[in-house]
C-alpha cells in the first residue's frame, strides 16, 4: 500500500533543507577553526521528524494530519542539535545563526539562563529558513521552519538520561528521582562554568 506522506510533495525537499542548513553550520565551524584553530562545536545531530512522530504530534496537539499542520503549525519537522564543549560557545553560535542571510529568527527560549524547574538546560531557536525550493504553500523560494537546540556536552548528557527516564513514569520513588535529577543538572551546570573558567586560564597563558 502506498500511503502518502504527511509532508506531501515536501517530503523530498525536507532532507535538502536539513542538509543545506547543516552546511551553513559546517562552513561557520570551518571559518572559526581557520581563524582561531579551534572548532566552535563538538558535533551536530540533524534529523527530519519521522512520519510517525509527526502524525503523533499533530494528534496530540489536536491538529489534523495535514502537510500544512506539519509544516506551518508545528515547527520542528526539521531539527538540528548543536553540541558544544563550552557554555560560552552556545551564545557565539546563536549570534552566528542570527547573521545567516537566509535565516530569520521566529522565537527563542533561553533554558540556560532560565533553566526549566526540572533542571533542563538548552538554548532553543525556531528559525524561518529561506530555500530555493517549493514550500508548504507552494511558494518558491520557500520558507521552512528549522528548530535548533544548542547545548553543551554536559547539558546533553543530562537531557538524554532524563528523556529516557520519562518513559519509565511507573517506577517508584518519583519524588526522589526528580530531585536527584535536578541536583545532577545543577552540578553539571557548575562543571560547565568551571570548565569555561579553566579554558579562560589556559587561553590567557
Ligand atoms: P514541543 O511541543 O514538544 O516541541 O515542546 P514546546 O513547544 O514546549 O517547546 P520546548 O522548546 O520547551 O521543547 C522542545 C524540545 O526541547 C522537546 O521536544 C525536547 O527535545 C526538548 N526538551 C524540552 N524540555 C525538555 C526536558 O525537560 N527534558 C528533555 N530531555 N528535553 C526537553
Ligand atoms: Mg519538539
Amino acid at each position: 500500500m502506498n500511503v502518502e506522506s504527511i509532508y506531501g510533495n515536501c517530503a523530498q525537499i525536507l532532507p535538502k533543507v536539513l542538509e543545506r542548513f547543516c552546511a551553513e553550520l559546517e562552513s561557520m565551524d570551518r571559518r572559526v577553526k581557520s581563524e582561531t584553530g579551534e572548532g566552535i562545536y563538538e558535533h551536530l545531530i540533524a534529523r527530519v521528524k519521522s512520519e510517525e512522530s509527526m502524525r503523533e504530534k499533530c494528534t496530540r496537539k489536536g491538529l489534523p494530519q495535514t502537510k500544512s499542520c506539519a509544516l506551518r503549525d508545528i515547527t520542528d519537522a526539521v531539527g538540528v542539535r548543536v553540541i558544544t564543549r563550552f557554555r560560552d560557545d552556545i551564545f557565539k553560535i546563536v549570534e552566528y545563526i542570527r547573521a545567516i542571510p537566509d535565516v530569520e529568527v521566529v522565537s527563542e527560549k533561553d533554558y540556560i539562563r532560565n533553566a526549566k524547574p526540572n533542571g533542563y538546560r538548552s538554548y532553543h531557536m525556531i528559525l524561518s529558513y529561506t530555500v530555493p525550493w517549493e514550500d508548504a504553500d507552494g511558494s518558491v523560494p520557500g520558507h521552512y521552519y528549522v528548530e535548533v537546540q544548542l547545548r553543551t556536552i554536559a547539558m546533553d548528557t543530562w537531557a538524554s538520561l532524563e528523556h529516557q527516564l520519562k518513559y519509565k513514569k511507573d517506577i517508584g520513588n518519583q519524588k526522589l528521582i526528580v530531585s536527584e535529577l535536578k541536583r545532577c543538572a545543577d552540578e553539571l551546570a557548575g562543571c560547565d562554568l568551571s570548565m569555561q573558567t579553566i579554558r579562560g586560564l589556559i587561553r590567557s597563558e
